[in-house]
């Protein structure tokens, strides 16, 4: 059936009223607010009407593709006419070629996967599934971090977006990232992780289930921790039966450069979460991948978890599109190589503005400190 993409339901200066009227927008008071229409976007660029804007931050760091690659629009369209939705307890084959795929291209025994519609029911799943495998109850998180805004994840995160919302939920214990430009571990992996062990020892190791962290931090300043500091928690976590948790909602299907975070130093967390670019963002997807001993365990266990859209038809017939489109097009080797160039043109920018403090990045995650 041929669509008519063109038709528009209302005229650029209604659809704003409109958004400003009945629209609430995330993180900000709403008044005087003044939204850009966009109609229509393709690879790098929004449009507005006549104007084009460079999406430079690929959407909330997820359209890793790009817009409307016609791959993944067409594998979208072709489950919309078979199938939209069928309950998560049945088979279906979208659903179960993405859990299979994920299976390849994550790193270690990484296995199985519970999907579900965003990254932070993935951190939310992730801890549920921590504490019923462990029997423990606290989790481990960075300050200097983001894990989403629903009740539990947004008090994993310990940026200041969680303030509005306080309380959250129990047995949440944060320690001090290493910040190579600004802590006070400077650039020691060792500094830091006898501090987060100084902590484990406070909170008693045997009472913790999980420690949760996004492998180079996003939103809560762009950090990358000095070289050996996952590799160090990986061995604490072992040392005291305690499961590590790689957050690559944000890292994720090749923004860093490789397919994901921890393998830029071999580290094999026991889930991993992920989200954004698990389909570039063209319909809400996200979930966590468990290791086989996990996975095992809740073949005789309970697991005590479910959405009405884990593993929608849609959103995982567009990530098998997308994940085949980052394999088939060399997308992440390409992540890579642009970084390389985002670096140079960073550093060149630091070098005009005094103001600027320190640029770094991997892969296509660059930021800078003022
Ligand atoms: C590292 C990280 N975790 C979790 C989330 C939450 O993901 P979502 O907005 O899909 O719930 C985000 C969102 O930006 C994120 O950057």
């Amino acid at each position: 059936m041929a669509l008519d993409t063109k038709k528009r339901s209302a005229e650029p200066g209604e659809i704003a009223r409109n958004t400003s009227e009945h629209l609430f927008v995330s993180w900000s008071a709403q008044g005087g607010l003044k939204q850009v229409v966009i109609d229509r976007a393709e690879g790098s660029w929004l449009h507005s009407g006549s104007r084009k804007i460079l999406d430079f931050s690929s959407g909330l760091v997820n359209v890793n593709l790009g817009h409307g690659h016609p791959k993944v629009v067409r594998a979208i369209q072709e489950q919309a006419e078979r199938l939209c939705y069928v309950t998560p307890g049945f088979g279906e084959e979208q659903r179960a070629e993405l859990a299979r795929l994920l299976a390849e291209v994550t790193p270690g025994d990484l296995t199985k996967t519970l999907f579900t519609t965003g990254g932070t029911e993935a951190n939310e799943h992730a801890i549920r599934i921590a504490r019923m495998f462990t029997g423990r109850h606290k989790i481990m998180t960075q300050y200097r971090s983001f894990h989403g805004q629903t009740q539990g994840s947004m008090t994993l995160g310990g940026d200041n977006r969680r303030w509005a919302n306080e309380p959250g939920i129990t047995g949440i214990v944060r320690f001090f990232n290493p910040d190579p430009y600004r802590s006070p571990y400077g650039v020691s992996a060792q500094a830091a992780l006898a501090h987060v062990e100084e902590v484990l020892w406070y909170e008693g190791p045997q009472y913790v289930a999980a420690i949760l962290l996004e492998p180079i931090v996003g939103y809560a300043g762009l950090i990358i921790p000095p070289a050996g500091f996952l590799k160090g928690l990986r061995e604490l976590c072992d040392k005291y039966g305690i499961l590590l948790i790689a957050d690559e909602v944000m890292t994720g299907f090749g923004r860093t450069g490789k397919w994901f975070a921890v393998d830029h130093e071999d580290v094999v967390p026991d889930l991993m979460t992920f989200a954004k670019g698990v389909n570039s963002g063209y319909v809400p997807l996200g979930g966590v991948i468990a290791s086989a001993k996990i996975a095992k365990h809740f073949d005789t266990n309970v697991l005590w978890a479910g959405l009405t859209y884990a593993g929608h038809p849609l959103a995982c017939a567009a990530g098998v599109a997308t994940v085949n489109a980052y394999r088939d097009e060399g997308i992440i080797e390409r992540g890579a190589k642009m970084g390389e160039l985002l670096m140079k043109e960073l550093k060149a920018l630091a070098a005009r503005h005094p103001s600027v403090g320190d640029v770094r990045g991997r892969g296509l995650l660059g930021g800078s400190s003022w």
